[in-house]
């Protein structure tokens, strides 16, 4: 899809990851952060370029330039994509690796209780905001972390799962806590059947994150 950009829908209701997450929260941070993303990168991109370029494409476009408009543009649609990529990444009900990713898990990290760890470790290191992955590169699964809007797609790195770890995510559900709230969201409601599904897909690892 080109411009201009749609919020595309949320995968479940607005309070369905309570406890983990409330409908509070979700409504500020999708119908607010996450909607604002999408209208300032249509009013950045108008009469431009970008406008007829997908939200992947101009994201790889601009991941690296020093053009000030084209950062703006990168950091607006980088948490598009992101936070596409984590409502996906989160569920409301329980779901477990499949038996491809769990032999992957295993293999490249142990146990899924050490992913998690890292995960959590990636998330809680990552100074000011960011996000935390799962990521696949050759079918090895590992962790890491970006700052700002800055996805791992961007340089064509498969994505699994991610944990947006801006303040806006946990504020006002978790205060200044983000342990708490990475160690919560890790262990109830990531979606393993999403990452399952991207593992399979990682000849496509710039994909539109919404569907
Ligand atoms: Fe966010």
């Amino acid at each position: 899809m080109t411009g201009p950009f749609k919020l595309a829908p949320l995968p479940w209701d607005d309070a369905a990851l309570e406890p983990t997450i409330s409908a509070r929260t979700i409504s500020f941070h999708y119908y607010k952060h996450h909607q604002a993303y999408v209208d300032m990168l249509n009013t950045l991109v108008e009469k431009t370029p970008f406008a007829d370029m997908k939200l992947e494409e101009i994201i790889r476009a601009t991941a690296k330039s020093s053009d000030d408009k084209e950062k703006k543009i990168f950091n607006n649609a980088g948490q598009v994509w992101n936070h596409d990529f984590y409502w996906r990444s989160l569920s409301p009900t329980q779901t477990k690796p499949s038996a491809e990713l769990a032999g992957a898990i295993a293999r490249d990290f142990g146990s899924t209780a050490e992913l998690i760890a890292q995960l959590a470790e990636a998330g809680k290191t990552q100074f000011g905001s960011g996000w935390a992955w799962l990521v696949s590169k050759g079918g090895k699964l590992s962790v890491t972390k970006t700052a700002n809007a800055m996805t791992p797609m961007a340089e064509g790195v498969n994505c699994l799962l991610t944990v947006d770890v801006w303040e806006h995510a946990y504020y006002l559900d978790y205060q200044n806590a983000r342990p708490k709230y990475l160690e919560t969201v890790l262990a109830n409601i990531l979606n393993w059947d999403y990452a399952a599904r991207n593992l399979s897909r990682e000849s496509e690892a710039v994909r539109t994150a919404a569907e």
